[in-house]
């Protein structure tokens, strides 16, 4: 068991933000990556279909071997996790309480603003933990559904993308905030346009930081810590070049080649 990979899932190439974390501090664990390329993106879609995506997903990891699942997905993490957590054997993380517990660690007496997919902002997942561990906290909240399309076709630092930022940001207290979380995981691939609309004092958070250090605690906690040496593999379930493009700009040769596997869903009925 603590040489099997662990299995990591997105819609896209947006849990490669957590993967990156993951290769940094946990460089003999070998993973396991699927991004549900044939149904990116998630944010406009129903939550019960969100479900079954992510329960099928799960369920497939679990199949394949994997000693832990990290939904590195905040649509699905909002929405799914008790879920999948009840469906498989193995344990499942999400990367809802890293962001939560990043934003705990800088807030002061200012506000926390999150950046997310339209339907993890519907769920009110993040003012709900963020408000449980620090009650009376002002929590904003933007919907920025113009930025996985931009960040899955490689268009990063592009004016189209600082445009967006703009747009979005623009809707907050910007002077007021003590945080930033990025809750989407796609959202850290635009972040030095977002740093540079952010006031100085703002953290920038990325969930990936704690999810990736919780990750750690608990194969650590259960005996599953693999020694390496690390094998990885990335599917997808639809194209696969997006993957590839930010595969050969962020991470060169450390990841391989994304292959094609069928796309995976949970019967709607059993997803609830
Ligand atoms: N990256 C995912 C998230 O963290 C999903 C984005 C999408 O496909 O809309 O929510």
């Amino acid at each position: 068991m603590p040489g099997a990979p662990i299995g990591v899932f997105d819609s896209g190439v947006g849990g490669l933000t957590v993967v990156r974390e993951l290769l940094w501090r946990l460089p003999h664990e070998s993973l396991l990556y699927l991004a549900d390329t044939a149904h990116v993106p998630y944010g406009p879609r129903d939550p019960d279909e969100l479900r079954g995506f992510a329960l099928g997903i799960t369920q497939w990891l679990a199949e394949q071997g994997c000693k832990l699942v990290v939904m590195a997905c905040n649509t699905s993490s909002a929405l799914a996790l008790d879920a999948a957590r009840r469906l498989v054997d193995v344990p499942v993380l999400g990367v809802i309480e890293g962001g939560v517990r990043g934003a705990a660690a800088v807030v002061r007496d200012g506000a926390v603003a999150v950046l997310a997919t339209a339907a993890t902002v519907r769920s009110f997942a993040y003012p709900t933990a963020l408000r449980a561990l620090r009650p009376g906290l002002e929590v904003h909240q933007a919907a920025c559904p113009d930025f996985v399309p931009l960040v899955e076709a490689g268009r990063l630092g592009t004016p189209d993308a600082y445009s967006a930022v703009c747009d979005y940001l623009d809707q907050l207290p910007l002077a007021d905030l003590d945080a930033l979380v990025l809750g989407c995981t796609h959202y850290p691939f635009l972040a030095p346009g977002i740093r540079m609309k952010a006031a100085e004092h703002t953290h920038l958070v990325d969930p990936a930081v704690e999810t990736a250090k919780a990750v750690k605690r608990l194969l650590a906690e259960r005996g599953l810590a693999g020694s390496g040496p690390a094998r990885h593999r990335l599917v997808a379930t639809g194209s696969t070049e997006s993957v590839e493009r930010i595969k050969a700009t962020c991470f060169g040769g450390s990841l391989p080649r994304p292959e094609r596997v069928e796309p995976l869903t949970w019967p709607a009925c059993e997803a609830r």
